[in-house]
């Protein structure tokens, strides 16, 4: 039986629409609703409580738009609140997502792995938990990355002081000898480009985009949740200023759409 309710999809900002990508791709009939918490941006240095509470309400506010499913396309909401919610909607589909620290320990080649995240997500006792899990003999270095979201947030993808920023996170990983380096936050699969100028070709850049709407489609069909005939709508929510996130969908989005301004 096809189930046509929308997916709630939600981030502290812009973050998650590298995600949303992804899920728009794998599930072209689904109607999608993404609720960007500019308002709130960035998550990274709040704390897990505030986090917590930001999630609870955006939580709420998709479920009450019939969401039939969440994912949270932030890693640092996911270390802050995915056990709060899952406990809070024990019957509700709920994908969640969390730095690639597994394939990443299985593609290494010099044994040298780099994280790339906010400093909330690399504080987390999930985050311990992960590399306690999976990184066996893998050594794994972290680099909060302090600034970096909000040029992302800004559309900024490629200036010089974004420029400067990202070299100067990057530059002690690869010093480490990392060959492969993760993208542990949802904001920076937006910067591979400039990332590819700033790393030798042979360094792996991973994020986990695509296994969330991998993860989102087997737990739907499982379920027996899956939309199926024409492809569906996808609604664009902020509790910031709609204007400044109109005007960086053109880059971050690949179009125009109209946004609605949520006041939670
Ligand atoms: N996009 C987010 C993540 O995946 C959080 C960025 C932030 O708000 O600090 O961690």
């Amino acid at each position: 039986m096809a189930d046509a309710a929308p997916i709630g999809v939600f981030d502290s900002g812009v973050g998650g629409l590298s995600v949303l990508h992804e899920i728009r791709a794998r599930l072209p009939h689904e109607s999608l609703i993404y609720l960007a918490d500019c308002g709130h941006v960035p998550y990274g240095e709040k704390t897990p409580e505030y986090i917590r509470t930001r999630c609870r309400a955006i939580a709420e506010f998709l479920l009450s738009r019939g969401a039939k499913a969440l994912v949270l396309a932030c890693n640092t909401a996911t270390a802050a609140a995915a056990a709060d919610l899952r406990e809070l909607y024990p019957q509700l589909p709920i994908v969640a997502m969390e730095p690639a620290v597994k394939p990443a320990a299985e593609a290494t080649r010099s044994g040298v792995v780099g994280v790339l995240a906010t400093t909330g997500t690399l504080k987390s006792a999930r985050f311990a938990a992960l590399l306690d899990r999976f990184a066996g003999d893998v050594r794994v270095v972290t680099q909060p990355c302090p600034g970096l979201v909000e040029r992302i947030e800004a559309g900024d993808l490629k200036s010089p002081q974004t420029r400067e920023l990202l070299q100067g996170y990057v530059a002690p990983l690869l010093n480490e000898g990392c060959d492969t380096l993760i993208l542990g936050c949802t904001h920076y699969p937006f910067l591979r480009p400039l990332l590819r100028e700033l790393v030798p070709a042979d360094i792996s850049l991973i994020d986990t985009g695509a296994a969330v709407a991998r993860q989102l489609q087997r737990l739907l069909g499982s379920r027996d949740l899956l939309a199926e005939g024409a492809a569906r709508k996808t609604e664009l929510w902020t509790s910031g200023a709609v204007e400044s996130l109109e005007r960086v969908l053109p880059v971050l989005w690949g179009a125009e759409e109209p946004v609605n301004f949520f006041p939670g």
